[in-house]
């Protein structure tokens, strides 16, 4: 084991300060792809009578004919976040096409909202590279549960998939194109709140994790993120992923890291992290799973 002692013990009071700034719990709710006219009015009309929050991942195309969802979006306290322009697989642009894919939807969302810029990314496909995240110049925001709503496309499996995989601190993520959601939204806060969760932005979990600051050039990773850079073995996603995140983090960028699961080589994560943490990088976890 190569970590020193001082260091796991720096880690571990590291995590319990954090665990102790999310003494009440928290999931941010985050929907992508829209706006869509046909669900995403109905998904905001639930949000608002359960009192929820949300960020809405906005597609720079689907701007153009729903200004007023956005604005409403934006009226009833929910935040607007950045999907790109045309959804494409960011890594396998050129850096021109991804600043333009990220900057031209920005404008769109700003031109729509009565100027608010979004604060985070949220990659199509969870994908991103150093090159993504210097071109976006934002946060980058995965998440750490996915509903598998898009896969699923059926409200009873999604809310017993969310059921089983919420956690405080968590970024859920959902869709607010697809019909399925819009069903099981009403029992998954239903649940969620009687599990004693406030249903938050993303930018309103990130000031409860870290203060006011929001994270600007930030990878947010949660579980998925981490699982595919650190599991063991060799394979080059998993050697990408790990590149990028150690790359990453020696420049200007800030690592926040939701959960680290328990499927991965925990030994090898805490090393990275507590080398890290030495260069100022980390600035969340939620939870750590055995
Ligand atoms: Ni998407």
């Amino acid at each position: 084991n190569m970590i020193p002692e001082t260091e796991k013990e720096n880690y571990t009071q590291y995590l319990a300060a954090v665990k102790e700034k999310l003494g009440k719990k928290r999931i941010a709710l985050s929907f992508d792809d829209g706006p869509r006219p046909e669900t995403t009015p109905r998904v905001l009309e639930i949000l608002k009578k359960y009192n929820a929050h949300a960020t809405f991942y906005i597609v720079g195309s689907h701007v153009e004919g729903n200004e007023s969802i956005i604005k409403q979006i934006v009226a009833e306290g929910h935040e607007l976040g950045n999907h790109s322009y045309s959804h494409p697989l960011l890594p396998k642009k050129s850096a021109d096409e991804v600043y333009k894919e990220v900057h031209n939807t920005s404008d769109l969302i700003a031109k729509a909202s009565g100027g608010l810029r979004p604060m985070s990314l949220r990659p199509p496909y969870g994908g991103f590279d150093k090159m993504v995240a210097e071109q976006a110049g934002i946060a980058i925001v995965n998440w750490s549960i996915d509903s598998l709503d898009w896969k699923y496309r059926d409200a009873a499996k999604t809310i017993e998939h969310i059921k089983e995989n919420a956690h405080n601190g968590g970024i859920l993520l959902m869709h607010d194109i697809h019909e399925e959601s819009v069903e099981a939204l009403p029992t998954i806060i239903e649940y969620l709140q009687a599990e004693g969760y406030e249903l938050v932005t993303v930018d309103e979990l990130m000031t409860a994790i870290k203060g006011p600051d929001f994270p600007t050039g930030a990878l947010i990773l949660g579980r998925e993120g981490i699982k595919k850079a650190y599991s063991t073995g060799r394979g080059s996603v998993k050697m990408r992923a790990r590149a990028t995140i150690e790359e990453m983090s020696k420049g200007k960028h800030k690592i926040v890291v939701t959960e680290i699961p328990y499927q991965v080589n925990k030994a090898r994560v805490i090393e990275t992290i507590a080398n890290l943490s030495r260069d100022k990088v980390i600035d969340g976890i939620t939870a750590l799973r055995d």
